[in-house]
């Protein structure tokens, strides 16, 4: 199976004035397609660092990160922006929906920096909001919705563009139990429709969903595990 995402040998310093704080240190990786990774760890161990290289946010300090047969690590941040708009959905962790645009319209943003036009992109935001159970809901703003709600509006527009990488950091880590489950439950959606979902979770019945879990500490793997087919949820083989 072809490498969607091959991290070699990847550090990431941030600089406080002359002070280089290393935060990931050689960090090896490679995520299959259609690979579904929780990426799992203690507060401050990285992830949210590498989560921001994997979305090309952020750049490497050093290494060398080949998305999809193209080397990132070196291009220029014109070309970065581009695919990142193609390959990568994003979900962070706070919402960032724009608050005075309804449902539809922050699930049409991505289209409007494709350039594409605004009928096509009324249909695909629509179809992507009935896909995250939320038609009803299309024209309500952001403040007229639940944190659940908002939460899937943020997915939909991840999804709207169809990207191949679904990159989410806590994507239920303000939602209470039964939003959760409704939510792991259309990452699990995606991931069978053939897209690579990675996700940061600190919780292991989320972690659950995921086939594989990668552990950070203090910016290195420190495990990196395939559960059975045969593991009941929650259980890592
Ligand atoms: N922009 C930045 N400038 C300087 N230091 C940073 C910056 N962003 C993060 N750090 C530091 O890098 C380390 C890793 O941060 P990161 O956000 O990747 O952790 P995390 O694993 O996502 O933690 P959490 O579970 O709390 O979200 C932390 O010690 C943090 O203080
Ligand atoms: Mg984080």
């Amino acid at each position: 199976m072809e490498s969607i995402i091959h991290l070699q040998n990847i550090n990431k310093s941030y600089f406080m004035g002359v002070q280089a704080l290393p935060v990931l240190k050689g960090i090896n990786l490679d995520i299959l397609k259609n690979e579904y990774v929780a990426l799992m760890g203690p507060s401050g161990s990285g992830k949210s660092t590498l989560m921001n290289i994997l979305g090309c946010l952020d750049s490497p300090t050093s290494g060398t990160y080949i998305l999809n047969g193209k080397d990132v690590s070196t291009m220029p941040d014109n070309d970065l922006a581009e695919v990142r708009n193609k390959d990568i959905g994003f979900i962070f962790q706070q919402f960032n929906l724009l608050p005075r645009l309804t449902a539809a319209e922050n699930v049409a943003l991505p289209l409007v920096y494709a350039g594409v036009g605004k009928k096509e992109r009324t249909e695909r935001a629509m179809e992507v909001l009935v896909k995250v159970g939320l038609a009803d809901r299309s024209k309500h703003k952001p403040n007229e919705l639940s944190g659940g709600q908002i939460q899937r509006v943020a997915i939909a527009r991840a999804l709207v563009n169809n990207p191949a990488i679904i990159l989410a950091d806590e994507p239920t880590g303000n939602l209470d139990s039964k939003t959760s489950v409704e939510v792991m439950d259309i990452f699990s959606k995606i991931q069978e429709s053939g897209n690579t979902v990675v996700l940061v979770t600190h919780e292991e019945d989320i972690a659950a969903y995921a086939k594989r879990v990668v552990r950070l500490r203090d910016g290195v793997i420190e495990s990196d595990t395939l559960r059975s087919a045969h593991a009941v949820l929650g259980t890592v083989v």
